[in-house]
C-alpha cells in the first residue's frame, strides 16, 4: 500500500505518520511507501518502508506529492479556522484551490490507468452552527458561521462530486475539535481548548475566552489517527453518493475538562484565568456541541474515551515533547 500525507509537517499529519511507521500497516495491509508533503518539509519519521518528505504549495501540486500507484491520500493540508477568518483570501486559496488541485491530481492518475486512490479529507465540526442546546442529528444541514466552515463544507462536495465520478474513493471526516494539541497555542480558534489543558500541565498560565459552562465537541489526538486511519482502510461500499460523517467525539463542557484535569493534577486549574474574547467566542460560539454520530459509529468508528483519559494520554504521549519542544 502506498500512502501520501497533504500537510504531512501538521499536527495530525505527524501523528498519522509516525502511527504508520510505529504499525507499518494500513488496515491489515502492508505499507510499501509513504510521501509527506507540506509548505516547509516534514520530519521523517523511522520507519520500515521508504518516505519521501517534499515542500510545495498544495495549490500547485507536484505530482510526486501523489506519485503514481497511490492507494490513499490523507488530506490534511488546510489554513485553519482563525487564520481563514483573518484572511479570506489565504483561507479560499489554499482550502477550496487545494481541494481542487487533489482532485485534478487524482484524475490524472485515473487517466492515465490506476486505480481511483481512497482520499480521506479532513473536514470539521465548524462546517455546522448550531445553539450550545443542540445535539445535531447525522442528517444536519451545514450552515457553517466562518468562512473556514464554508470551505470545508464546499470542500465535501468537490470531493464527494469526484468520487462519484470515479476520479477518487473519498471519506470526509467531520473531526470534532481536537484536544490536547500539544506544542505551542496556534491560529485556530479552537486552540484554547488544548491551551487550558497543555499550560497548566506545563505549570504555564492560560486563558479561557468562554464561560465554564461553554459545550463543547471534541476528541483526543488519538482517536482522531484511528478514526482518520480507519477512514483509509474501511469499505465504503454502502456509502452510497453521501460520503461524510460525523465521528463519535465527545461532547463536555470546559468546566468539566478542567474537572477532569484536576482529577490528574490536583490544583492544575487555578493557573487558568477568565479573560473574554468576543472576536473568538464569536467563531466558537457557533461550532455545534454535540452530534449523535450513528452513521459514524455503524461504519466502524471506534467511540470515544472519557475526558480524564484524553488528560492522561497528552500526559504520556505528548508533555515531555512538548516541554523540550518550548525549552520548559
Ligand atoms: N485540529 C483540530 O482540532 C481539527 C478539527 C477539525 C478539522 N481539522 C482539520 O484537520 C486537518 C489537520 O489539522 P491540524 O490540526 O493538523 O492542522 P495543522 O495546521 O497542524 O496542519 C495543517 C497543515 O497544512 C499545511 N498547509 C497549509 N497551507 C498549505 C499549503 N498551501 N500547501 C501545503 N501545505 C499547507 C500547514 O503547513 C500544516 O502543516 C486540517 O485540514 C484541519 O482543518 C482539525
Amino acid at each position: 500500500m502506498r500512502i501520501s500525507i497533504l500537510g504531512g509537517g501538521g499536527f495530525l499529519g505527524r501523528k498519522i505518520a509516525n502511527r504508520l511507521a510505529k504499525e507499518g500497516t494500513l488496515g491489515g495491509h502492508r505499507v510499501h511507501g509513504l510521501t509527506l508533503f507540506d509548505i516547509v518539509t516534514p520530519p521523517v519519521p523511522e520507519a520500515p518502508f521508504p518516505v519521501v518528505a517534499l515542500a510545495g504549495d498544495v495549490v500547485d501540486l507536484p505530482e510526486a506529492a501523489i506519485p503514481p500507484g497511490t492507494d490513499v491520500v490523507f488530506h490534511l493540508a488546510a489554513v485553519v479556522s482563525a487564520q481563514a477568518e483573518a484572511d479570506y483570501d489565504l483561507g479560499r486559496r489554499v482550502n477550496l484551490r487545494g481541494t481542487d488541485a487533489l482532485v485534478d491530481a487524482c484524475r490524472r492518475l485515473v487517466a492515465a490507468g490506476g486505480k481511483p486512490p481512497r482520499v480521506v479529507f479532513t473536514s470539521s465540526v465548524a462546517s455546522f452552527s448550531a445553539t450550545q442546546a443542540d445535539t445535531l442529528p447525522d442528517a444536519a444541514k451545514q450552515v457553517p458561521g466562518n468562512s473556514y466552515g464554508a470551505q470545508k463544507a464546499a470542500a465535501e462536495l468537490i470531493l464527494a462530486d469526484a468520487s462519484r465520478r470515479g476520479f477518487m474513493d473519498v471519506v470526509s471526516v467531520r473531526l470534532p475539535t481536537v484536544t490536547v494539541r500539544p506544542g505551542r497555542p496556534n491560529k485556530a480558534a479552537s486552540s484554547f481548548f488544548s491551551g487550558i489543558i497543555r499550560e497548566p500541565l506545563l505549570g504555564l498560565e492560560a486563558e479561557l475566552p468562554v464561560p465554564d459552562d461553554f459545550g463543547v465537541w471534541v476528541c483526543s489526538p488519538r482517536r482522531a489517527v484511528d478514526w482518520l486511519l480507519h477512514a483509509g482502510a474501511m469499505d465504503t461500499t454502502g456509502m452510497g453518493l453521501d460520503r461524510s460523517l460525523s465521528p463519535p467525539g465527545i461532547s463536555t463542557t470546559v468546566g468539566d475538562m478542567l474537572r477532569a484535569m484536576d482529577e490528574v493534577q490536583p490544583g492544575a486549574s487555578a493557573l487558568v484565568r477568565r479573560v473574554a474574547d468576543p472576536a473568538i467566542a464569536a467563531i466558537v460560539g457557533t461550532w455545534p456541541p454535540a452530534f449523535t454520530a450513528e452513521r459514524a459509529r455503524a461504519l466502524g468508528f471506534v467511540p470515544h474515551e472519557p475526558f480524564v483519559d484524553v488528560v492522561r494520554a497528552f500526559i504520556e504521549d505528548d508533555l515531555a515533547a512538548t516541554r523540550q519542544e518550548r525549552g520548559l
